[in-house]
């Protein structure tokens, strides 16, 4: 539109811009949001914000940042993430134009196995994977943290966890998602002597928000972590309480399942989308090969065209992510188990067809989509994003899944054990915690890793780092940062708006299209209800924690939804 136009029409207040719907934020926008021509850091704690800018301020690289964050959030956020569980890495160094991926996800025990949580009769039983011993898969989030900083880190190993054991001694007062999460988890927790000591009051209720909250056996633990490095954790006395607390409660984790956990170095999986290069997390995640499905599947449509939140963008989005969840259920699994076809998954020819297929004015109900042939080939979460002055940026998503993952604590420790088996599928066709169904691939099996959708992404523009997000909230995340991604490039917007803009989340099984709140208009909801989406109106809990370059730096943006700081100096 001609520059006189547009000026014209925003004199007569009608700008030819569509006003996004994004939910209204209790906190002041200036939390969530910053610039800055050096360091930027967006994660969900103001702690862990502040602990990870402090690192690069003094003297430290990303990779002692992204390890002093790591440690922070699982103090901060115990409800999310925490050294009983596991994540994954993206890096883009600077020095060799290069994106790393590393995974520290869990694996499930050497004595699981494919019917462990179903009856005699073969019917699943949720609870045994969601909650007490036998829901928790080896940890990995020390050794990957301790790998990655023996090979890339500056500062010595202790001095990026010491803000952590300072945060746990100390404590912080209760924030309200904790609080909820708290009083979600209660019964569960209130069976754990340890979490029962910690996170209620002497009367054993939920404190009030405010209280502050003190972690002294996690300090102690941190510190054994901070002298030993990961032996620490997986060997000795920490060993020890895990695999005994385990054994007390019939899990079946033992001494040599710590042994034996590797960290994986991964390949990103990669993809070009309107002139920018996506790299993102490959299996055992499904979230960058989804992703990146959805936005190559939407490309040809022109959504910029239609606009965004309209009728039109957002049936194309929720079939495409249909499409995309369907190709999950079937095909995603952990590739050192079954080969996962990625490059089938994300061929040219075979992504054409599912955009093609998108052509069509009504929604195929979910029991009647049919996948397409691919072609042949030969084979409760957390997220931050850094970036510093040097140009170097990190996306790392790390979680114990459910809220409190198992609710289970090993005595004496602090350390909340994560629910990451939940993630398997307990039979085929069986949906989990997050609603999805798994297929053959994503069966339990020993030493395996459960699939994940989580997605820590990085954009490159020319070669250089563009954009970088990650979120929590199992399935819903592919959904988020694939629509994040679309709003910021395909949309135009800024990157707070783009972020804050009200969400869907379709993921083919169940057949629901889910809308946060503010809703969209009444007249685009009752139009998709006629192209045959049910909707659902659902808080899909994403938190998209993403930083931008700019003409001068960088932009953070932490989601206005949730209780996080981003910051820049
Ligand atoms: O790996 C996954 O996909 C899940 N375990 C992530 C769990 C999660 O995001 C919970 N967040 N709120």
């Amino acid at each position: 539109m001609p520059l006189f136009l547009c000026l014209f029409l925003l004199l007569m207040g009608c700008s030819h811009k569509v006003k996004i719907v994004a939910p209204s934020t209790t906190e002041p926008r200036v939390a969530h949001e910053a610039s800055s021509s050096r360091h930027m850091v967006a994660t969900q704690g103001e702690a862990t914000s502040r602990a990870a800018l402090g690192i690069l301020e003094r003297g430290g690289n990303i990779i002692d940042a992204f390890v002093a964050a790591s440690f922070v959030i699982s103090v901060e956020r115990p409800q999310s993430t925490g050294i009983g569980g596991g994540g994954f890495l993206l890096y883009f160094s600077k020095s060799d134009h290069k994106v790393y991926a590393f995974d520290f996800r869990e694996v499930a025990p050497i004595r699981s196995f494919a019917k462990m949580y179903l009856n005699k009769a073969g019917h699943p039983q949720a609870l045994l994977s969601q909650e007490g011993a036998l829901a928790v898969a080896v940890p990995g989030l020390v050794k990957g943290l301790h790998e990655i900083h023996t090979r890339w880190g500056r500062l010595p190993w202790k001095e990026t966890i010491a803000p952590a054991i300072k945060l746990a001694r100390e404590g912080f007062p209760l924030y309200n998602h904790l609080q909820v999460a708290i009083e979600d988890r209660k019964q569960i927790l209130r069976l754990d002597d340890d979490a029962r000591s910690t996170f209620f009051t002497s009367r054993g209720e939920v404190p009030l928000l405010g209280t502050i909250i003190y972690q002294p056996d996690l300090a102690k633990t941190l510190e054994i972590i901070a002298e030993e490095g990961s032996d620490g954790f997986y060997k000795g006395k920490i060993a020890n309480s895990i695999v005994n607390t385990i054994k007390n409660r019939q899990g079946i984790m033992s001494f040599n399942d710590l042994k034996n956990y590797k960290v994986k170095e991964r390949t990103p999986v990669e993809g070009e989308y309107r002139g920018l290069k996506i790299y993102s997390m490959p299996p055992p995640s499904s979230g960058g090969i989804h992703v990146i499905q959805i936005l190559k599947m939407l490309e040809p449509h022109n959504l910029r065209a239609k606009g965004p939140q309209t009728t039109d963008a957002i049936h194309l989005t929720a079939m495409a992510m249909q499409r995309a969840f369907l190709d999950r259920a079937l095909y995603l699994g952990d590739p050192d188990f079954h080969p996962v076809p990625q490059a089938s998954l994300l061929d040219q020819h075979y992504l054409d067809k599912l955009s093609t297929s998108l052509n069509r004015t009504h929604l195929i109900k979910a029991q009647d989509l049919k996948p397409l042939s691919l072609p042949y080939e030969s084979s409760e979460t957390t997220h931050f994003t850094l970036a510093d002055k040097e140009g170097n940026m990190v996306a790392s998503t790390q979680t114990i899944n459910g809220w409190f993952g198992s609710g289970v604590v090993a005595k004496g420790t602090g350390i909340i054990l994560n629910n990451e088996m939940d993630d398997f599928a307990q039979k085929v066709g069986v949906q989990n915690l997050f609603g999805a169904v798994g297929g053959e691939n994503n069966l339990v099996e020993p030493g395996k890793r459960p699939l994940s959708s989580m997605s820590p992404t990085i954009i490159t523009k020319d070669g250089e780092p563009y954009l970088a997000l990650g979120s929590p909230s199992g399935t819903r995340i592919i959904s988020c940062v694939a629509q994040t991604i679309m709003n910021k490039v395909e949309f135009e917007m800024p990157l707070y708006e783009a972020v804050a803009a009200t969400r869907i989340h379709q993921q083919w099984f169940p057949d629901e299209l889910k809308i946060e709140s503010p809703f969209l208009s009444q007249k685009v909801e009752n139009e998709l209800m006629a192209k045959g989406h049910k909707i659902v109106h659902a808080n899909l809990g994403c938190s998209v924690q993403a930083i931008s370059r700019t003409e001068t730096g960088w932009t953070g943006v932490s989601d206005p939804r949730g209780e996080g700081l981003a910051i820049g100096r």
